[in-house]
């Protein structure tokens, strides 16, 4: 089989999949401290979803003056988490989160800035001071283009760093031992058709999250969770696949992100009636409690009749009040997007919205340094050896079942610098890399040469269409077991449907048709995990809300949930959640009913 194709052999101390924040700022800081690192990636680095990121990122440098701390930066953190966030992974981020933002800045991150000269902080959902007191400006932006600010300096230093790149090539699988170690990737140029096997001491996946799996995204076309995919193909398993974020404010019909800084800058949302309708859901943070409540009060308002628009189907979200100014200085890029994707001048009326798939809080397990594990009930915390993950594609989980605004571009840069130090800790530069056996990655290459020769009669489209539309409507903001149960049903209809799929294009250069299949088997084997899950979770916590069981039971379900996937079979384990800190310098965090 792999006679067919020409394979090209490569050896590197360290190898990146994805070049979005975290694999960049992975890769930066590996080459930096003298590894030799390359870095995979099917797009063009400053074309990473990462450039799409808005409002900010959170850390509580204190620049506003008003008394911020990383302590409440970690309360406010474990309790969007809903309690299921590992807390001392949670700690790790917040305290890591002042000096790896202000390496940022030393790196030339053109942040914003206040009249002294100091990065400007913002308020974002569920960040507040003096353990819930008050809201906190913690959220640093750079206008609202804060992921465009930090992808392009991130490639420029790894590039000052002499990071090699591999763009434009797509990782079709994990290499792994017989021995669960990981030896490295088989991927395919994109540009002239070869095929390649890298090989290194570690692999690192920063592949990102599978918005795509959705009709209604805030996600580019390129978030399918490869490297989850990969993981669970090489019988590895996924952790809290339930949890999917949805933003309250994508844009009606386009979904396009409408930033939470907007309502940081005093932005909020009505009703048909006219109502600040938040006041009923939230009464102390009103239109900044954390995402899950908000996605969760705009879907009842529909619900019940008062949404607005011809079909009442979103509702306002209005900066008409504020003053022209500070829309154009702070918000310049979504009063552009306002105009094209809905037709409305921020200064003159309202943007309606509604919540909008947004971010995957699970992914593959890791631990605080960003090591695989591969949790077994000996032994929850068993790292796989060669492996490991961070970015959005990662379940830390600093995020548990709801993640706050602005820390998941925190989350990228701090887990990103911590696997560079975690890789230059464990590899010894003086021991080569284990040579790669002629067969290593024939499966994958078999694989992808089916699917290149697939003479079904489905189109990808036709198929990826049926997913998303499975998927929107049956695992949304509000779930149920009767409407998850109808959902498994449609998704395994569309797994089958796969292996009657048509590939039209058998060429090897630029064959965006069978990346596109690629790219979808990927999104069903995740959606499979991601419905199982959410049916297999019998509780209300964060994003998941079942309406048949709205309470939050931390006598049984305290844990993470442990997916594995076989065929379209899904299996489960658990893994206990951290209730412990890192350090004694903080307490842990009792759960309590969270309120905003
Ligand atoms: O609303 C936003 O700007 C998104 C930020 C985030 O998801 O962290």
């Amino acid at each position: 089989m792999t006679k067919e194709y020409k394979l090209t052999d490569h050896i590197y101390d360290v190898i990146v999949v994805g070049a979005g924040g975290a694999g960049l700022r992975a890769t930066l800081g590996m080459a930096a401290q003298g590894l030799k690192t390359a870095s995979i990636t099917k797009v063009f680095p400053t074309r990473s979803h990462t450039v799409a990121a808005q409002g900010g990122v959170s850390a509580a440098l204190n620049n506003m003056g008003d008394g911020d701390n990383w302590r409440f930066h970690m309360y406010d953190t474990v309790k969007g988490s809903d309690w299921l966030g590992d807390q001392d992974a949670i700690e790790y981020m917040c305290r890591n989160a002042i000096p790896a933002i202000i390496e940022l800045e030393h790196m030339g991150v053109p942040f914003s800035r206040t009249k002294t000269g100091a990065i400007y902080q913002r308020q974002f959902g569920g960040h507040t001071l003096n353990f819930g007191e008050s809201m906190a400006k913690r959220t640093c932006a750079a206008a609202d283009k804060t992921g465009h600010a930090i992808l392009h300096t991130l490639y420029q230093q790894a590039l000052k760093h002499k990071a090699q790149f591999f763009n434009e090539f797509f990782v079709i699988d994990l290499i792994m031992d017989n021995d669960g170690t990981c030896r490295g990737v088989i991927a395919w140029c994109l540009e002239d058709g070869t095929l390649h096997r890298f090989t290194a001491h570690i692999v690192v996946l920063a592949t990102g999250g599978y918005g795509r799996a959705y009709l209604s995204c805030t996600s580019a076309h390129t978030c399918t969770g490869d490297g989850n995919a990969m993981v669970l193909r090489a019988g590895l398993s996924l952790q809290d696949m339930e949890f999917v974020q949805f933003h309250p404010t994508g844009i009606y019909g386009a979904g396009c992100l409408i930033t939470e800084g907007a309502r940081g800058e005093g932005g909020y949302l009505t009703n048909s009636l006219g109502e600040r309708f938040m006041e009923r859901y939230a009464p102390t943070a009103k239109d900044l409690a954390s995402r899950d409540v908000v996605s969760r009060a705009v879907t009842i308002e529909i619900k019940e009749g008062r949404g607005v628009g011809p079909n009442k189907e979103c509702v306002y979200l209005h900066l008409e009040h504020l003053d022209p100014a500070l829309l154009h200085h702070r918000l310049p890029g979504i009063s552009e997007t306002a105009k094209i994707f809905a037709g409305v001048d921020v200064t003159k009326e309202p943007i309606p919205v509604l919540p909008t798939v947004h971010y995957n809080m699970g992914g593959i397990p890791t631990n605080h340094l960003g090591e695989v594990v591969n949790p077994t009930p000996q032994n929850p915390e068993k790292v796989v050896p060669g492996l490991m993950a961070i970015g959005e594609g990662a379940c830390v989980s600093v995020h548990g079942a709801n993640r706050l605004g602005a820390n998941s571009l925190l989350d990228l840069i701090v887990f990103g610098r911590a696997a560079a130090y975690q890789a230059k800790e464990v590899i010894d530069q003086q021991k080569s890399v284990k040579p790669l056996k002629a067969r290593d990655g024939e499966e994958a290459i078999a694989r992808f040469d089916c699917l290149r020769h697939a003479k079904g009669s489905l189109k990808t489209a036709d198929i990826r269409l049926a997913l998303q539309r499975a998927m929107q409507n049956h695992c949304a903001v509000f779930r149920t077991r009767e409407h998850l149960e109808e959902g498994i049903q449609k998704i395994n209809d569309v797994y089958e449907s796969y292996s009657d799929i048509q590939v039209n294009d058998h060429s090897l250069i630029w064959n965006s048709d069978l990346v596109e299949a690629l790219e979808l088997e990927n999104l069903i084997q995740q959606s499979l995990v991601t419905i199982h899950s959410a049916l297999n979770r019998t509780e209300t916590r964060g994003a998941h809300a079942r309406e048949d069981y709205p309470d939050r039971d931390d006598k049984e379900w305290m844990k993470h949930t442990i997916s594995f996937l076989e065929g379209n079979k899904v299996s489960f384990t658990y893994r206990p959640v951290h209730l412990y800190t890192l350090t004694p310098e903080v307490d842990v965090i009792p759960p309590k009913k969270r309120v905003y």
